[in-house]
């Protein structure tokens, strides 16, 4: 027997193609993440990640110009921090007149509309490389002793202008501990985008290459959640909501789309994802080989993050993406 539903006939030329379409990208969704170094007109590529520079404090202001002209609003700068300037404590991390708080201020004094979503990590300042202290004896991470740097990261953040404060931690109590910090500090309108379910990835290579950020020792497992996981995701987003995050973040994105979907179905808070470095350099990889077509390939990997449920997208693509999409 001949089909009488037949699905194709909402497929049969581009305008009902377009007509019945159920997701769209736009500028909107994006955050770009943006690495800066120490130095003065310095633009250099991130080696593992074709297309992606660090830039100095004065040479991002005018990155952050062309983004603004391609309609991208929204940035989450990180740092790479020289060796001499780290230590267990990470006190580098609350230095207003360093290198990543001056260019937060600095952003956000030129361009006062975009919004700054700052990293709550010890990484970048810890001489260990770990996202929390590390015990001197025992090699632990230790949860409640790192709230306490972390906290006051948050604070300094927030001093610089931050808009949204970005826990990526995963320390257990953070996120109340910050709005907690962050409250008593007349600092009642900074939000907080918690990174909800951040799993212990391979997919963030290329990122601690551009920060130099890797652990000296151990790896991050004792804090970053098993990829096997998804109940506790749910667990994580339970937790977050009670604490007061205002949006949650899913990282990486491409091989966790299953939980996007999940927390998004779950929750009323808004979801975003991290298309992450890895995921990044995949799809250029492939491209710059002529393995795939870069740019469609980068175009369906966003469309399938938010077909997933994601409202915003931290994505390495953002201002590639935005040209495409103003080409329409
Ligand atoms: C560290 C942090 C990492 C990323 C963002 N914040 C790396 C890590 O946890 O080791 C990775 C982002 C990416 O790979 O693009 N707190």
């Amino acid at each position: 027997m001949l089909p009488t539903d037949r699905p194709r006939r909402n497929r049969k030329s581009q305008v009902i193609r377009d007509m019945v379409q159920e997701t769209r990208l736009t500028a909107h969704d994006f955050i770009f993440p943006l690495f800066l170094i120490e130095g003065h007109s310095q633009r250099l590529e991130v080696k593992s990640m074709p297309g992606i520079y660090r830039y100095s404090a004065d040479t991002v202001i005018d990155e952050v110009g062309r983004c603004v002209e391609l309609g991208i609003k929204a940035f989450a700068p990180f740092p790479s921090i020289s060796d001499g300037l780290k230590d267990r404590l990470a006190r580098e991390s609350a230095n207003l007149d360093g290198l990543y708080l001056k260019a937060v201020a600095d952003i956000k004094r030129q361009f006062p509309d975009v919004v700054i979503m700052t990293d709550v990590a010890m990484d970048p300042y810890s001489s260990d490389g770990h996202d929390g202290v590390v015990d001197v004896d025992s090699g632990e991470i230790l949860n409640d002793a790192s709230l306490e740097v972390l906290g006051q990261m948050a604070l300094a953040q927030a001093r610089a202008g931050a808009d949204i404060i970005g826990p990526s931690d995963m320390m257990d109590g953070r996120v109340a501990w910050i709005r907690d910090v962050l409250d008593s500090n007349a600092f009642q309108h900074v939000s907080i985008m918690s990174y909800t379910a951040k799993y212990a990835s391979a997919f963030y290579g290329p990122f601690r290459d551009a920060l130099d950020s890797a652990p000296k020792k151990g790896d991050k497992k004792s804090y970053q959640m098993n990829p096997a996981n998804r109940r506790e995701a749910l667990r994580e987003l339970a937790l977050d909501e009670t604490e007061g995050a205002d949006m949650v973040m899913i990282k990486p994105a491409l091989s966790y789309l299953d939980i996007i979907r999940e927390v998004k179905d779950r929750t009323n808070l808004p979801v975003t994802a991290y298309n992450v470095s890895g995921e990044y350099a995949m799809v250029k990889a492939a491209a710059l080989n002529g393995w795939m077509d870069g740019e469609r390939t980068m175009m369906e990997v966003l469309l399938s993050i938010k077909r997933a449920g994601a409202d915003a997208i931290l994505t390495y693509f953002a201002k590639e993406a935005a040209e495409v999409l103003r080409k329409g």
